[in-house]
């Protein structure tokens, strides 16, 4: 099949299969218009940075029920975050999360930018946390891979070089198989494709969406994606 068709067989799988998380509409309230909170996705991408989905759960809640707003947090005081954050490890995030929430008061008005300049001149925020938020919260085409994206991308094109150098490759890919319509959702398809399916070890190949658009998979070799340059 084509690029586009893969993309909308990815859609397509979400609408039925999407994991149900805190932080995320169903497909159903995007469709009719509405959009996450970008606080939230900021947020919610910040915590899964170098932590699993099932841990941020429970901490996400705690912070986003006790500040419900960018300039809640903004306003609380820097040994309450950290305290809340507890646990989750890697505290620079932590120290960013309050730099960041004063940014956004200070600059945008407590409205975060939707444009990725604008959001990646923000504390903590990289490129692949504002291509996020971007795409996510904002509707903006643009790619977002972090390491699950980056496994079902090499998977589907049989990417044989290895990473990092493969990343412009990917990203190019990514974007060509990225439905304009529905940036966000197609995100978050691929993410939870890669969690749960397209998985590093034994990847569940017969229940995949795009497994017939998949190189790696018609050459029967899946596992061997994405190659790791040799340390
Ligand atoms: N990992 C990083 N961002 C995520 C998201 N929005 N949903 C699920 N897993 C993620």
């Amino acid at each position: 099949a084509d690029a586009r068709a893969t993309g909308a067989q990815l859609l397509a799988w979400y609408d039925r299969h999407h994991r149900s998380l805190p932080w995320r509409l169903p497909p159903a309230r995007i469709a009719a218009g509405e959009r996450p909170d970008p606080y939230r996705v900021w947020l919610s991408e910040i915590m899964l940075q170098q932590t699993t989905v099932q841990a941020v759960k429970p901490y996400f809640e705690t912070f986003t029920s006790r500040w419900p707003s960018v300039r809640a947090l903004a306003g609380a005081p820097g040994d309450d975050i950290m305290k809340v954050w507890a646990g989750l490890g890697y505290y620079s995030r932590a120290r960013n999360l309050k730099k960041c929430a004063e940014a956004v008061v200070e600059r945008f008005g407590g409205e975060f930018p939707a444009d990725l300049d604008l959001l990646k001149s923000l504390p903590g925020i990289g490129d692949y946390t504002a291509a996020a938020i971007a795409a996510i919260a904002f509707d903006r085409p643009v790619a977002v891979v972090d390491g699950n994206v980056e496994r079902v991308a090499t998977r589907l094109r049989s990417i044989a070089t290895p990473l990092p150098a493969a990343k412009p490759q990917i990203r190019a890919f990514v974007q060509s198989i990225l439905p304009a319509a529905r940036p966000g959702d197609f995100a978050q398809a691929t993410m939870d494709l890669g969690a749960t399916i397209c998985t590093p070890r034994r990847p569940a190949c017969a229940l995949c969406p795009v497994n017939g658009d998949c190189l790696a998979f018609l050459g029967d070799e899946p596992e061997r994606f994405p190659v790791k340059a040799p340390k």
